[in-house]
């Protein structure tokens, strides 16, 4: 059996002491609860969810092992704000590794240069604009992928609901999905921030409308696609949900671990190189402990350097990030660097693919995620499984 009640409690702004106060057991009790180290009494429990103003199946739940054996054969998902179709690569390399047979049947992105790059390598151009999209004419899918722009709610108060807290920015369109169509999971990707934009509210308001009123399990965790084998700093909010109660240990083994030597090419166009007298100038204001190293010029015009590289960012200048202070990365190294296979056809300018590339997610972590969270998500046979019951 598992709990929530630290998770809610945390965001009731209550202390341990408070709660165990209310609900008339000891502050050590409670952290005992909290920590999964005693189960409590019933009489105790729907206490803790009444002072929590939740549902006690919501506050307590049992988390099936994974049934690895038992998953479906195909599923079907869509890829929201697709831009160049991280989500879809991800998605297929895991469900590979799953043996699971993975069907795109929706795409959209705005911008129609992303929909160039998405058609020339996965065939389908994906639909624009997602808020002139009524969910009612989506076909049906069992797992939604978005990597959503962040965006300021206006928040009238929680007991106001999404509809009213989130319209007008794009997550309302992932919520509206989710509720109309109703799929088993999701897997949700933003910049790490989110959780501390408009002073954690926007990412409070997140949460409050997928779980409490879209009724999903969810969880969430930052990650840096360092930490995945791929050589770029890059911390993203991954946030995960399902149906049925499930439990989500972020922890990943790496099968393989890029340098940036594997990543650089050896031939590069003279058009990425600085002049002369601007390398030159660099080298006197810095010195790299490692070669190869990424160089990060920031705005002021300071220099450090690392055997990896700064996250890619869409609207960065082009100088930010120098390949031994020498030159640009290529839009393949760009690529290469959000683990995009060298298959990935290049289909726009340099210009748009070098924003594209900072727009997407880094392939290797979010299918490590993937991975992990689909057999939690839609395997069969576990206890606490309602589907096995029937
Ligand atoms: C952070 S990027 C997602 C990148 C994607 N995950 C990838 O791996 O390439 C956000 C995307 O949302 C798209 N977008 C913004 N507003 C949109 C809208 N109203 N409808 C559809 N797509 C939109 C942008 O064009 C951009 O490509």
């Amino acid at each position: 059996m598992e709990n929530r009640i630290r998770e809610y409690r945390k965001e009731k702004n209550i202390t341990q002491e408070e709660l165990a106060g209310r609900a008339g057991i000891s502050r050590k009790y409670l952290s005992m609860i909290e920590r999964n180290k005693t189960k409590p009494s019933i009489d105790i429990a729907s206490r803790l969810a009444a002072q929590l103003s939740v549902k006690m199946e919501r506050l307590f739940f049992s988390a099936p092992e994974a049934g690895q054996g038992n998953l479906p054969e195909t599923i079907r998902y869509i890829d929201l704000f697709c831009g160049i179709g991280g989500f879809r690569y991800a998605s297929r390399q895991a469900f590979e590794k799953l043996g699971i047979q993975g069907q795109c049947v929706f795409s959209s992105d705005i911008d129609k240069f992303a929909q160039v790059s998405y058609e020339a390598n996965f065939g389908e151009k994906p639909v624009g604009d997602i808020t002139q999209v009524d969910e009612r004419d989506l076909p049906d899918f069992q797992m939604l992928f978005a990597g959503f722009p962040c965006q300021a709610f206006s928040i009238c108060g929680l007991q106001k609901g999404f509809e009213d807290n989130t319209r007008g920015t794009l997550f309302f369109d992932i919520a509206r999905i989710l509720k109309e169509k109703k799929p088993d999971a999701f897997v949700l990707e933003n910049v790490k921030n989110l959780v501390s934009h408009d002073g954690g509210k926007t990412f409070k308001t997140i949460i409050h409308a997928l779980r409490d009123e879209l009724n999903y399990y969810v969880d969430h965790d930052i990650l840096n696609a360092l930490d995945f084998g791929l050589p770029q700093k890059r911390e993203r909010i991954i946030i995960v949900g399902a149906k049925k109660p499930f439990s989500m240990k972020w922890k990943f083994d790496v099968d393989e671990r890029k340098t940036l030597s594997d990543i650089l090419e050896t031939e590069v166009d003279p058009k990425h190189y600085a002049s002369k007298e601007i390398v030159e100038k660099r080298k006197k204001m810095h010195t790299a402990s490692a070669v190869p190293a990424i160089w990060h010029e920031n705005k002021s015009g300071n220099i450090s350097s690392y055997p990896y590289s700064c996250a890619l960012r869409a609207g960065a200048s082009y100088n930010y990030l120098l390949v031994n202070g020498e030159r640009r990365l290529t839009p393949r190294e760009m690529l290469r660097l959000q683990g995009f296979p060298d298959e990935f056809k290049i289909a726009v300018s340099d210009a748009q693919m070098r924003k594209q590339a900072g727009n997407a997610i880094p392939v290797a972590m979010v299918a490590k995620v993937i991975e992990k969270f689909v057999p939690l998500a839609f395997g069969r046979g576990g206890e606490g499984d309602e589907r096995s019951k029937a």
